[in-house]
């Protein structure tokens, strides 16, 4: 038997499809093959979307969910993770950020941006166990919504990088890509300023809101630290709270009433 990552896009008009095989005991790493059994494969097909605000987003039809808002991809995560988490870090001076559920590279790339705007050092470190291929990011245009010299060549370094290691894409900017799951990623104690939670919906992907979730996310913050998610839901901001956050409700981007941003005290 052998087991691997799927690199292939067999393509369809707008969709793409892109698979892993899991393995019984051990997880893939960086697309390397490793030896156990293969009990089930993964098959996800996702299709671009054109969302409210005109950029691009993915939709997953086994979960019946997006990547990003479908009333704007490029409004959502400007309001949710650059507004509202980044710049509130911003004074701090070098900031070190971990995103759960990297996916398209979006919140990175505009961190990017600002991080250069603002002239401030960041350490971007980011959990993805389904990275995407990049044939089907590069279709998503991203490098058109931002005013950047170089914006494809670092998108591309972005998803094309190796695994598990730090990359630096310029003086300001390193980045480091981690094929694992939340459950299985071992972070650091006491080590971000700011946290992008980009999971799916609790309603496609309930796991990822659960109080082991908050704790272990918790633990790996700075004191003062600042997490971020477009999702509103009273259990999750209950769920925060008794983590040991304080939790603020914000408005949140087009056509959605909140947010939440929570901050380690
Ligand atoms: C809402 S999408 C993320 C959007 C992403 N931040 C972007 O800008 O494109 C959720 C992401 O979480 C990833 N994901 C799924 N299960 C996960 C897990 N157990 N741990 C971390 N990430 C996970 C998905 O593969 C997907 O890329």
């Amino acid at each position: 038997m052998r087991s691997g990552l799927v690199k292939d896009c067999l393509k369809g008009g707008d969709s793409c499809y892109s698979g892993v095989y899991i393995e019984k005991t051990d997880w893939l790493i960086a697309g390397k093959y490793c030896a156990g059994q293969i009990i089930m494969q993964i098959i996800m097909e996702r299709r671009i979307h054109v969302t409210g605000d005109g950029s691009n987003t993915l939709f997953v039809p086994e979960l019946n969910e997006f990547y990003h808002s479908a009333k704007g991809a490029y409004s959502e995560s400007m309001h949710v993770f650059i507004d509202s988490g980044f710049k509130k870090v911003a004074e701090h001076g070098n900031i070190n950020i971990l995103e759960v559920g990297f996916g398209t590279g979006l919140n990175c790339l505009l961190t990017l941006v600002e991080a250069v705007n603002q002239n401030i050092s960041v350490f971007y470190d980011s959990l993805e166990p389904f990275p995407l291929d990049w044939r089907l990011v590069e279709k998503l245009g991203y490098i058109h919504i931002v005013d950047f010299p170089g914006a494809e060549k670092c998108l591309e370094i972005l998803h094309q990088s190796s695994a598990g290691t730090w990359m630096s894409l310029n003086k300001l900017f390193s980045f480091r890509k981690n094929i694992v799951k939340i459950e299985d990623a071992r972070l650091p104690a006491c080590k971000y300023d700011l946290i992008y939670y980009d999971a799916y919906a609790p309603k496609a992907q309930p796991a990822m809101w659960t109080p082991d979730k908050f704790l272990k996310i918790f633990d790996s913050m700075r004191l003062n630290g600042v997490f971020v998610t477009y999702c509103s839901r009273g259990q999750v901001r209950r769920d925060l709270q008794n983590t040991g956050f304080e939790v603020e409700r914000l408005p949140g981007p087009p056509g959605k009433k909140e947010m939440l941003r929570a901050i380690k005290r």
